[in-house]
């Protein structure tokens, strides 16, 4: 039995023990700088307020922004695990209040050049994730790359974060154009949820979302909804200069309370099994799918 088969069979068998499914969200945005990483610690540390064991997977491998905003540094990212024999809880950092944080690091712009064996490793680990989490959170990089497509169309439910300004509102479109025209995204399978940040009034949010559905809802097939706004605070900044997350400093901040209601929205949403798209593992798996490392 070479070594693939000798993993299928231990999938197969973790496929039997039928785990529940992490609920899986990924935000990403068009433009760079428009919140993407704050909303995803922030968002982490309501869940786990509510009950939730929270894990932040950080697919951005430039800018390593949520150690510095979690004052929590990783050893070792997700390419110490597929390449150095790492397990996955040696490369889960705790953050404030015991969140989980993964780095991608270097590993995700390696991914693309996993052998099949290496892919099926992962995608092995990655199943102990769903032991870790009810909800797995993926804070993407900016702008319109092929990685970030690659992690946005895989997921069910897709945070697209925009500001009011012009060129936010045109990369949404760029982005969601790009995602649409994607043979690997089913439109009826994924959920984009609109999270409109620093904007001045409920309003100006409201306007940010009826803009962008003006013209997606023209050109294109995509299932769109606003699940609200976050308004512009500048107890934001100061929290990022003490290094620590806005709703752990300032948790009665505007900025902090709408973080809340947006978490308890999500919370409320039921998400079957079904809609899981079978968790974390399936997600990368069906990411190699026809490719190279395809498994
Ligand atoms: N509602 C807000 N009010 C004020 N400042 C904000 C708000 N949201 C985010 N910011 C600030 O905007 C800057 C960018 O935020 P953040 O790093 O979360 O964006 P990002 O989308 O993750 O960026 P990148 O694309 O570089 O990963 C930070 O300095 C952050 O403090
Ligand atoms: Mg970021």
């Amino acid at each position: 039995m070479d070594q693939a088969e000798k993993l299928r069979d231990m999938m197969k068998m973790q496929t039997k023990e039928k785990k529940l499914q992490a609920r899986i969200i990924t935000v990403t945005s068009g433009k760079g700088g428009v919140g993407k990483s704050s909303i995803s610690v922030n968002l982490a540390l309501e869940f786990k307020k509510q009950g939730k064991k929270v894990i932040i997977f950080d697919a951005d491998f430039g800018l390593a922004n949520i150690e510095v905003m979690i004052g929590a540094i990783p050893k070792y990212n997700l390419a110490d695990l597929i390449y150095k024999g790492k397990e996955l809880k040696d490369i889960i950092v705790n953050g404030p209040m015991d969140i989980g944080f993964i780095s991608g690091g270097s590993g995700i712009s390696s991914l693309s050049n996993m052998s099949k064996d290496q892919v099926l490793y992962l995608v092995y680990k990655l199943r102990e994730l769903e032991n870790l989490a009810d909800i797995i959170i993926i804070d993407t990089g900016a702008g319109i790359s092929d990685t970030v497509l690659e992690f946005v169309s895989k997921s069910s439910e897709i945070l697209l974060v925009a500001t009011p300004e012009p060129t936010s509102i045109t990369d949404s479109y760029a982005l969601l154009k790009a995602l649409n025209s994607r043979k690997d995204f089913d439109n009826t399978d994924s959920v984009i949820k609109v999270v409109a940040n620093r904007v001045v009034s409920r309003d100006e949010g409201d306007n940010l979302y009826n803009k962008l559905s003006v013209v997606v809802n023209k050109f294109l097939d995509v299932n769109m909804e606003y699940l609200g706004m976050i308004p512009v605070d500048t107890n934001m900044s100061m929290a990022v200069m003490q290094q620590k997350p806005i709703t752990l400093a300032y948790p009665n901040s505007q900025a902090s309370k709408s973080i809340e209601q947006l978490a308890s929205k999500l919370l409320d949403i039921e998400i079957s099994e079904d809609e899981k798209k079978n968790g974390i593992a399936a997600m990368f798996a069906k990411m190699f799918k026809g490719k190279k490392g395809g498994v």
